[in-house]
């Protein structure tokens, strides 16, 4: 039986459902057999908090912290999302929780926002991809899922008032369709919506969003639960589709909801569909024959997974030849980085590991073990105490001695967070003083990156040989970094989001983080490599970016159409070097067709393949009308216009390999002409009624000569204001023809032209 069908807890009851236990857990209603739930936070891995009071945000259990999103993004694995999402799954039972928070969907719009450690990507496809993969893992073992933040929560500033302005074109092709993907192939367990508002109504109150597009449109049959405390009025959050708010307000909203519900203000059929949500959740995280204990050594397998997984979203940026290192090499590793490295973000989703790898300890063995030296120099203090110039002079003391320097750099913990934004993209200056310093005393320099958001390598890259950009890689990021160094793994990492070289460079520059309460999406849909490409402002590394030890070739593209607009693209990759490696076939669709403004190319499809030396793969990529479709405002649905589409597959956003063109019949986009369309419009698109319109203008009448000069003047003229113009030179039975779209103007198959 399920606690449906129970006997109906009272309406005091159904009303305590609806808001949180307190912080972590929901409402049990004993006598009815509704047990209490735990939600709390991932998603990386599970951040159980102690149940003690006052234990605060950086004071949980220990669980295994897996790279964040960021560098899952830089993976383009979801095999891998997948994993993580099992192995987060069965730690989250083995401590009794119920729903892991995450994983956030939300769009890089830029650089700067403190929570993109959190996001996967600036492009909604990888995204979407990446966060299904995570949503299906983890559900597979009984543990819910919670989609957030819903929607258009794209930066920290103010993020509890802030509202986001954002055209619904735009919402439609970038902010929303990740979400729209998770919804509809992983049935997330709840959805979390966002503190901010959507052009001025916040989401915890906005009906369009949580109601018509979430579960009418998209077919959400789950949760909605609020972000931590971004409701401001419960009733009409319920109201607008909301189950659940978090974390609990010791019954003030429970005693608001009665109080609506018996002043005939709220509905109690709404308070019911909200309560059934609930239980439904209840019993979908409960119970299950799904074992809750982890096995003897799972934390240690989910370790080893954690290091498999940080191998494959580090990204080599740049590489002249410094990379993999020469066996019995005399390395001199330099940065406190190497020391105490960074693998996460700080805020709600920071996770207390059960062990961390210092990239320095496995250097150290596996050099070592190869034949070589490694010294140690710190270089900088992470906080920038202490004597920055001794400190400078031993690490180039160290570099001038090695046969390579490896220097981590990236920024402190305290400067990448949840809660606030970043004022600039740059690394601290003591780091790139010694990077610079150390390449230029060494015989050859490579560069480490730890880094949740964006950092510039402006300044420095050209001076040094290699950089190896390793975001935030968890706890085993450190021995996943040392096995990509030394060659033991392959790098097949590659950009989610692009790297500029100036700050200025970025499309939401102007824009970023708002003013006087809103943020303006005033770039559009040109987000990320959008703009880049569309604007030819090119990147330091562009989205989609990435070196390997070993080379690929992309080749042998073909594309047909297949029924109403779709089409197959078959591509074919070979490993044309020495090692084995991972390539991401990255497949981007290019079109100027229709009405609207594309941006020059967008990825709509991708896949990562491991070859062997000489190895040949073909993929086959099934491209659904959506890729070729951008939302039309005028239709309020998704349109394909009739064009030309170039079907492109690209090494970076910035670079294609192969490109095949193909047609589209598109949709039928005629529209209904009217006295409101444009001389142009009715002269394009029913010339032989214009030509009528004309006639009917005697010759007498005073009127001067269309000549293609003044037809062009008039060009943009709705035909009433031409027939206004005219006075009563036109006949009103023509115009009456018009109007009522009489003979001349309905089309002979009866069908408006
Ligand atoms: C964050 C959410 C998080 C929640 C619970 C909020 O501040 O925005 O992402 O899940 O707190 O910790």
């Amino acid at each position: 039986m399920t606690l449906r069908d129970r006997p109906r807890p009272t309406l005091e009851e159904k009303a305590a459902l609806l808001s949180g236990r307190d912080l972590w857990s929901t409402q049990p209603v004993e006598h009815a057999g509704i047990p209490s739930i735990v939600l709390t936070d991932g998603p990386h891995g599970v951040r159980r908090q102690r149940p003690v009071e006052g234990s605060g945000l950086h004071d949980s259990l220990p669980a295994t912290c897996f790279p964040p999103a960021v560098a899952i993004g830089s993976s383009w694995n979801p095999s891998l999302a997948e994993q993580v999402g099992v192995a987060v799954g069965q730690e989250a039972r083995a401590l009794d929780v119920q729903v892991v928070l995450g994983p956030g969907v939300n769009i890089k719009r830029s650089p700067l926002c403190g929570r993109n450690f959190e996001y996967y990507s600036e492009d909604p496809l990888l995204s979407g991809a990446l966060g299904t993969a995570h949503v299906q893992g983890l559900q597979s073992v009984g543990v819910g899922a919670c989609v957030k933040h819903f929607a258009a929560n794209n930066q920290e500033t103010d993020r509890m008032r802030i509202s986001a302005d954002v055209d619904e074109r735009t919402l439609r092709e970038i902010y929303l369709p990740a979400f729209e993907k998770v919804v509809k192939d992983a049935t997330p367990a709840t959805v979390m919506c966002a503190y901010n508002q959507i052009n001025g109504v916040p989401a915890a109150h906005n009906s369009w969003l949580l109601t018509e597009l979430l579960r009418d449109e998209w077919g959400h049959t789950g949760l909605v639960v609020s972000d931590w405390a971004a409701v401001t009025d419960p009733v009409r959050s319920v109201r607008a589709g909301l189950d659940l708010e978090m974390p609990g307000t010791s019954g003030r909203s429970v005693q608001r909801v009665v109080e609506a519900v018996r002043a005939g203000d709220l509905d109690e059929a709404v308070v019911d569909a909200a309560v059934d949500r609930l239980l439904d959740l209840v019993d979908r995280t409960t119970g299950g024959d799904i074992g809750t204990d982890l096995a003897a050594g799972d934390i240690d397998r989910h370790h080893d997974l954690a290091r498999e997984v940080a191998t494959e979203c580090a990204v080599l940026l740049k590489n002249e030849g410094a990379l993999p290192l020469v066996e019995g090499a005399r390395v001199a590793v330099i940065g406190e980085l190497a020391r105490s490295p960074r693998y996460q973000g700080g805020g709600s989703s920071r996770v207390t590991a059960t062990r961390v790898d210092a990239p320095l300890d496995a250097l150290r063995t596996l050099g070592t073990e190869r034949g070589g030296t490694v010294d140690f120099a710190a270089g900088y203090t992470v906080d920038e105490s202490g004597d920055a110039s001794d400190l400078l002079r031993e690490a180039v003391e160290a570099a001038r001695t090695a046969d390579v320097a490896v220097v981590f750099a990236g920024r402190p913990e305290s400067d990448e967070s949840e809660g606030f934004d970043r004022p600039d993209i740059s690394l601290p200056t003591a780091q790139t003083e010694v990077i610079r310093a150390v390449a230029a005393a060494a015989a050859r320099t490579v560069v480490v990156l730890s880094n949740g958001l964006i950092a510039s390598v402006e300044g420095w890259h050209q001076d040094v040989d290699a950089i190896l950009e390793g975001f935030l890689l968890g706890q085993a990021g450190g021995s996943a970094l040392a096995n990509l160094l030394l060659g033991i793994d392959n790098p097949s990492g590659r950009l989610a989001e692009s790297m500029p070289v100036r700050l200025s460079d970025t499309a939401s520059f102007v824009n970023f983080p708002g003013e006087q309460g809103h943020v303006r999406y005033g770039e559009g849909v040109m987000v990320g490599y959008r703009w880049h490409e569309t604007v030819g402002i090119p990147c330091r590394y562009p989205f989609g970016h990435g070196l390997s030890y070993t080379t690929f070739a992309v080749h042998d593209l073909g594309v047909d159409v297949t029924g109403d607009d779709s089409a197959r693209a078959t591509v074919s990759v070979t490993n044309s070097g020495e090692r084995p490696g991972k390539h991401v076939v990255q497949l981007y669709v290019a079109t100027e067709a229709g009405p609207v403004r594309r941006p020059v190319r967008e990825l709509r499809a991708f896949d990562k393949v491991e070859l062997a030396p000489g190895e040949t793969r073909t993929l086959t990529f099934d491209l659904g009308r959506r890729a070729f479709a951008h939302w039309d405002i005028t239709s309020a649905s998704w349109v394909v216009p009739a064009g030309t589409y170039v079907v492109q597959v690209c090494q970076d956003a910035a670079t294609v390999t192969v490109e095949e063109p193909i047609t589209l019949r598109g949709d039928d986009t005629r529209e209904q002409l009217t006295l409101e369309s444009t001389v142009e419009e009715w002269s394009t698109q029913r010339p032989d009624v214009f030509a009528g319109f004309l006639a009917a203008i005697p010759a007498d009448s005073g009127v001067p000569e269309l000549t293609p000069e003044l037809l062009r003047v008039i060009a943009g003229m709705p035909l009433r204001k031409v027939a206004d113009l005219l006075g009563d030179a036109v006949p009103t039975e023509v115009l009456d023809q018009l109007v009522a779209g009489g003979p001349d103007v309905v089309g002979d198959d009866g069908g408006a032209r």
